[in-house]
């Protein structure tokens, strides 16, 4: 069984990330049970496994090819392990006006990717996979940017890393520099 839900939140907080892959490991058939599939017009599948005070797991279920949308994590800190399938992370920056690709980076099952508070990133999934998520402290509000519409979204910890679709909650629009009012 998987240790209890804030033992491995504990593990996140610290960065014992070493300590945390060895929690998980060969731990992919129990998740698979709660592999969440997309809703319609949606890319991924997300099902919240925990929250608490001391933050949140969130498991994603992707099919091939899904890609989030550019996106960070408001003032929370994200580790994310990949249980199963490949995925390319791109990180950037945002300079009010256009997002900057700073690296890509490339994930095998077992492996993982850290993301700093206000850090800009998308996952995209180069076969069909799933990913376990850890947020410390659970997200409150994060961004999420959308390049077509030149616009940043501010949405809630409980919204996907999509460009909001209608009917989903939004706090905040802002327009790129440049960009036409919306
Ligand atoms: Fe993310």
């Amino acid at each position: 069984m998987l240790a209890p839900w804030n033992d491995l939140l504990a593990l996140a907080r610290q960065g014992e990330v070493a300590r945390l892959g060895d929690a998980l490991a060969g731990r992919a058939a129990q998740l698979r049970a709660h592999k969440p599939q997309p809703e319609a017009q949606k890319p991924y599948g997300r099902r919240v496994l925990h929250q608490s005070d001391q933050g949140e797991v969130m498991l994603a279920g992707w099919p091939c090819g899904a890609g989030a949308a550019p996106h960070d994590h408001g003032s929370a800190t994200g580790l994310v392990f990949v249980i199963e399938g490949h995925f390319a992370e791109t990180c950037y920056a945002f300079d009010g006006g256009n997002l900057r690709v700073l690296g890509v980076h490339r994930y095998a099952p077992g492996g993982y990717l850290r993301a700093t508070p206000g850090a800009i990133h998308d996952m995209h999934a180069q076969s069909e996979g799933m990913t376990l998520h850890f947020y410390v402290p659970a997200i409150h509000d994060m961004r999420v940017f959308d390049p077509a519409l030149r616009a940043t979204f501010v949405v809630t910890g409980d919204a996907g890393a999509w460009s909001p679709r209608a009917g989903e909650r939004v706090s905040a629009r802002v327009a790129w520099d440049g960009a036409c009012a919306p």
